[in-house]
């Protein structure tokens, strides 16, 4: 089977790509990362595809923190499309996505979120979910549309809120379900097994 090419974007950490990068290695997702992209030059997720030996790029932060600037979204979106991108990944990506990206990668790009949307969108969803008090959460994968956190559901895991859990121990268990959520959702979209809003593939 041909090896769908991924495109990752992340602001942080990155802990959504290590997992993704595993399963891809062990041969369980047919895929292959032609690049991963941030907004943040010391952002932990660049040194992660570094070590596996992934080309990475950095965009400049721009004047506003929560969006990029038209030409360095349209730049970043260049880079993705002469990478070969065919699916592309926000993973951990704090801003919100505009023209640029979605014209090129609109119904081919997926957002993993840590809460089951429509609940709880936005920022610091574990902890919205934490301080409302409901008994479970969980994550998201989500086709991107312009509507932060608004495209159509591809998969959710539910994730139980327990007696005496803190936000951070409810991200944490919630970060765990993302671990299997994600490698799932792109093995099955590479696989076909899930339908694409517009596979670049099929053209
Ligand atoms: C993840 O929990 C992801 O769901 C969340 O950021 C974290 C990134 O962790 N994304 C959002 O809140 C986007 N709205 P990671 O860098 O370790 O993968």
């Amino acid at each position: 089977m041909k090896r769908l090419k991924l495109g990752v974007l992340g602001s942080g950490r990155g802990s959504n790509f290590v997992a993704l990068a595993a399963a891809v290695a062990e041969g369980k997702v047919a895929a292959e990362f032609v690049v991963v992209g941030s907004d943040q030059a010391d952002a932990k997720i660049l040194e992660e595809a570094k070590n596996r030996e992934i080309p990475t790029l950095v965009c400049p932060n721009g004047k506003y923190r929560t969006k990029l600037e038209e030409e360095i979204e349209e730049g970043l979106a260049e880079q993705m499309v002469k990478s070969g991108v065919e699916l592309l990944i926000l993973a951990g990506y704090m801003r919100v996505v505009k023209r640029p990206l979605l014209s090129r990668f609109g119904g081919a790009m997926i957002n993993i979120h840590p809460s089951l949307l429509p609940a709880f969108p936005g920022l610091r969803a574990w902890e919205q979910a934490w301080k409302a008090g409901v008994k479970e959460t969980g994550c998201t994968v989500h086709w991107v549309n312009e509507v932060v956190d608004g495209g159509s559901v591809i998969r959710q895991i539910r994730v139980p809120v327990e007696v005496g859990d803190s936000a951070e121990t409810l991200h944490g268990r919630i970060q765990k379900a993302e671990h299997c959520l994600l490698p799932e959702v792109v093995r099955d979209l590479a696989e076909g097994r899930i339908p694409w809003l517009k596979d670049p593939r099929k053209k």
